[in-house]
């Protein structure tokens, strides 16, 4: 419940810290002063407190912050601990890259079902997993405690599929297709999309360009 009023700006940079403290521990540093976590992160040290006090702090004074602790109070907070089924709609291009990135599982995040509309494309393997047609849909979510629905499919499609994974009681959608979905109360929907994210790099290399004339 205290997460509710947390901004997206925050949520946004948490898996940064994580990824962050992770690396710390890999190199065997026990405990952090919120300067020294700013310099590396490249954030103000205030950013950091201030972002942290929102989930009750973490830092003592004149120590800082206790880098393996952090690091399991963030992967609580982003509930990370426990495993989280994906299912993939739509094996094409996308679809299938999603499937074969190994990283995700490395999370707790697993892709445990590719489907598609496409007949021909039933049963390929991708990744160890045989594409399901997407009238299997509904049992398998039923059968394998699927949280995640992911669209990698055509926009056209894509408000229709997604209502599928609602309606079959999936409320979390990771959503690629070039379309903001926005499925109601109770579902949350993280929309992806790396032209926007080519743009804002075209933008700061515009911006670049006008500093040095
Ligand atoms: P693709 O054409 O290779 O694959 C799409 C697949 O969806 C096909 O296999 C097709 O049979 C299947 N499909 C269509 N309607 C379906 C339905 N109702 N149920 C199940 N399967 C269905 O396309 P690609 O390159 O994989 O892209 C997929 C989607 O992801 C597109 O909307 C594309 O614009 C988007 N995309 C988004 C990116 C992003 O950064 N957000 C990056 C790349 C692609």
């Amino acid at each position: 419940m205290k997460h509710k009023k947390i901004s997206s700006a925050v949520i946004h940079r948490l898996p940064k810290y994580y990824r962050h403290l992770g690396e710390l521990i890999d190199t065997g540093i026990q405990r952090i002063s919120s300067r020294d976590l700013s310099i590396r992160m490249r954030v103000t040290a205030s950013q950091i407190r201030h972002d942290l006090n929102q989930f009750g702090g973490f830092g003592q004074q004149g120590y800082g912050y206790n880098v393996k602790s952090l690091y399991k109070e963030i992967e609580n907070i982003l509930g990370l601990g426990n495993k989280h089924n994906i299912v993939v709609i739509g094996a094409g291009n996308l679809g299938r890259a999603l499937a074969h990135y190994q990283d995700f599982k490395a999370r707790g995040f697993h892709i445990v079902g590719i489907f598609d509309n496409n007949p021909d494309l039933v049963g390929d393997d991708v990744s160890g997993l045989k594409v399901m047609s997407v009238s299997d849909l509904p049992a398998f979510i039923k059968d394998n405690d699927v949280e995640i629905g992911t669209i990698a499919i055509p926009k056209s499609e894509a408000k229709k599929m997604a209502q599928v994974l609602v309606d079959n009681g999936v409320n979390q959608i990771w959503n690629f297709a070039h379309t903001d979905l926005h499925m109601g109360d109770g579902v949350v929907v993280e929309n992806v999309n790396l032209t926007e994210s080519l743009m804002r790099l075209s933008f700061m290399a515009a911006l670049e360009l006008e500093k040095k004339q």
